[in-house]
């Protein structure tokens, strides 16, 4: 199969991320293009790629005419940069959130299906091989019926206070919308879907939307969630708690292992090796194996809206007095 010709839009963090991620692919893909209105951003990123370098998205959608890209910018311009790229037919990994409402979210989706461009959303821990290991012990019925997955995302976030993630128009909001849909997305692929939420929030830096949040969520199935986030933590924690019937599991992201996992009447902890490269080439794989045979991404559509739902539910709940 011809290798998949791919540009990067937004050439800050992730968007660097994205692309060493596709560099690490050259069977599956060639990158052909960078643009961040940075152009200096751009060609620092394209120049060592062979790619070429633009500070206007719409020019490179014109000019190198890609296949594929990714969406690295900030949540306001997804929408508008999905929208030129589906409009050409051009298949989307757009970051996370997926926009900055779910009415945009809902455009977004729009426009990809009106010009039949493939969309994926980059809930990046999908791809993180100890959350796949957690699925496929859930799925065994090892663990027996899931009834509780607690996660927590920690940390001192220093670009809090003075970068676009704290001015919500252009993020859509504090770390709620930055990081929670994250927890949504791994709370969606353990337990199912959410059918209620309630959520509290808090701001201790000087910033206008919030840098701490909570979040209770209950599945379909009647399982529970709690999810939690802070930027203002000072030791980093990224973990996942999944309790079932039979046994529990414990994914810990600062562990060099797997999934540690105990069932009813273990005395030690099974943990799972850990051998697969980082989730994000595992996710430019996915992204790439889907746009080459035509397959739907995944997750795609359906996963972001119903993250953004679980979202704004949450807003909703939390401005409640
Ligand atoms: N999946 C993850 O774990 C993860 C991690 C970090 C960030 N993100 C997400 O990725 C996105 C970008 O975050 P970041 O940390 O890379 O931000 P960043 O500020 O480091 O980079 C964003 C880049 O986009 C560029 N940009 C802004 N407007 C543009 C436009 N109209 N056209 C082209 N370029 C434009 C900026 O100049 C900047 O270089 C956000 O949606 C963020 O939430 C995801």
């Amino acid at each position: 199969m011809n290798a998949v010709r791919v540009a990067v839009i937004g050439a800050g963090g992730i968007g660097g991320v994205h692309l060493d991620a596709y560099a690490a692919l050259p069977e599956l893909c060639q990158v052909v293009g960078v643009a961040d209105v940075q152009l200096e951003a751009a060609k620092a990123r394209a120049e060592p790629l062979g790619a070429s370098a633009f500070a206007d998205y719409t020019e490179l959608l014109d000019a190198v005419k890609p296949d594929a890209v990714s969406i690295c910018t900030p949540p306001n311009m997804h929408l508008p940069v999905a929208a030129e790229a589906a409009l050409r037919g051009v298949a989307v990994l757009c970051e996370k959130p997926p926009a900055r409402t779910l009415a945009e979210t809902e455009a977004l989706v729009e426009a990809c299906r009106t010009h039949g461009a493939p969309l994926q959303f980059a809930f990046c821990h999908r791809f993180h091989e100890p959350v796949q290991q957690a699925q496929e012990l859930i799925a065994s019925g090892k663990l027996g019926q899931v009834i509780q997955v607690y996660n927590r995302f920690g940390f001192r976030f220093a670009r809090a206070g003075h970068s676009w993630f704290t001015d919500a128009e252009t993020s859509g909001g504090g770390i709620l919308i930055d990081t929670l849909v994250h927890s949504v997305d791994i709370f969606r692929a353990l337990a199912g879907e959410v059918r209620r939420v309630d959520a509290a929030v808090g701001t201790t830096l000087p910033i206008a939307v919030e840098d701490s949040a909570a979040m209770l969520v209950t599945a379909e199935s009647g399982a529970v969630g709690a999810l939690t986030c802070s930027w203002v933590t000072p030791v980093s924690e990224a973990e996942v708690r999944i309790y079932g019937t039979e046994g529990e599991a414990v994914i810990d992201y600062a562990q060099p292992g797997g999934l540690a996992y105990r069932l009813a009447g273990d005395e030690e902890w099974t943990r799972l090796p850990f051998e697969k490269p980082n989730r994000f080439i595992r996710q430019a794989e996915a992204f790439l194996t889907a746009v080459q045979s035509g397959h739907e991404p995944h997750p795609g559509a359906e996963d972001g809206l119903a993250v953004m739902r679980v979202i704004e539910a949450a807003y909703a709940s939390a401005r409640r007095t």
